[in-house]
């Protein structure tokens, strides 16, 4: 399949693995990049610039097909030194960046000076249009079933991918409640080039993560997830647990006064203790809407194989057949 993205990117599939802190490894991005499509490192599992550094050397041996680093802007408690990371990006060879969370603006000099082509991932049309703005090569646009940060629009892919169609000039990808060749052919119909996905990919066999993890999203419905943090403006969608529910009740206890102090403890740390040590209680970790379409641990070339079958079928078959079915 050849589209926009494909074209920019260099990839055989438009098909995007966004970055998931804890998930984001060498082994999961180099997975998606060998299997076509491209596969992001995540910068900040990494805690160092020297780290992350090390981690895209160890990608280059796992595949010679591109990939790519995500870079979140997010409010941290402490700002990591970003300049760093841009440079260990830039001299581990890489040539595509999915920025996140608040607008890349600052850094985009380093980024185009380094050749580095700039994906920027957002939940609104006027957040997209800023990207677009600034010279971003292409958006990721996130829409409310997604994991992770779905922003405070609460705005579903059917309207949002129209809308992005409508006003962008550079290609977006669909992302958020994407799962297989269905969402694909979605997708592509309302706009996209391509699709980008967080979720599930988790429940792959290369994903470098505790089997509790993976066994927790194919059992999960699509109504087991949770929106945590949404009084801090910070919105965070979550799979449900004991950890999740404690959140929420404090939310509920605390009203308006809410401060992240009060959640501290349910949210930050979180991810380690979930991913590496499986322990599934431990408090708040992203996961989307779309564990209630996963059903299976396959590899990641399976699973790409599977979407990209599934999607010829839809266009050449069910979707073409449809327009013959009709009488001369
Ligand atoms: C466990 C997990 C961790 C994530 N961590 C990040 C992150 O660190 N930075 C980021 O930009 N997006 C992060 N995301 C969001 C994904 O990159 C992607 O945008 C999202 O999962 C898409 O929605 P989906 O899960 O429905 O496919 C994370 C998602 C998950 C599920």
């Amino acid at each position: 399949m050849k589209t926009r993205i494909t074209e920019l990117f260099g990839i055989r599939h438009p098909i995007i693995q966004g970055g998931m802190h804890y998930v984001g490894f060498a082994e999961l991005a180099a997975a998606v990049s060998n299997a076509g499509g491209l596969g992001l490192i995540t910068g900040l599992t990494q805690k160092t610039p020297e780290l992350l550094a090390k981690e895209i050397a160890r990608c280059h041996e796992m595949t010679d097909k591109p990939f790519g680093v995500n870079l979140t802007f997010l409010p941290t408690f402490s700002a990591p030194p970003y300049p760093e990371y841009i440079a260990a990006i830039a001299e581990g060879g890489i040539r595509v960046v999915e920025t996140a969370g608040r607008s890349p603006e600052a850094h985009m000099p380093a980024l185009k000076a380094a050749g580095i082509k700039v994906i920027h991932k957002c939940t609104s049309v006027r957040h997209a249009l800023k990207a677009e703005a600034i010279g971003c090569d292409a958006v990721s646009v996130d829409g409310f079933e997604c994991g992770g940060h779905p922003g405070e629009d609460d705005l579903p892919n059917m309207i949002l991918l129209p809308r992005a169609a409508e006003e962008l000039r550079i290609p977006f990808v669909a992302s958020g409640g994407m799962a297989d060749g269905r969402s694909l052919v979605a997708a592509l119909a309302l706009g996209a080039d391509g699709m980008n996905m967080g979720t599930r990919f988790i429940a792959t066999q290369e994903a470098p993560v505790h089997d509790n993890v993976k066994q927790a999203i194919v059992k999960a419905g699509e109504l087991d997830t949770r929106l945590v943090m949404r009084p801090l403006r910070n919105t965070e969608r979550v799979l449900n647990n004991a950890g999740v529910e404690r959140i929420l009740e404090i939310e509920r206890e605390k009203g308006a006064a809410l401060q992240i102090s009060d959640v501290y403890d349910q949210v930050a740390g979180v991810y380690p203790r979930v991913m590496v040590e499986g322990e599934m209680d431990a408090g708040a970790w992203s996961c989307g809407m779309v564990a209630g379409l996963i059903r299976d641990v396959p590899t990641v070339k399976q699973l790409i194989d599977r979407i990209m079958d599934q999607a010829h079928g839809l266009i050449t078959a069910r979707l073409a057949g449809m327009l013959a079915a009709q009488p001369a």
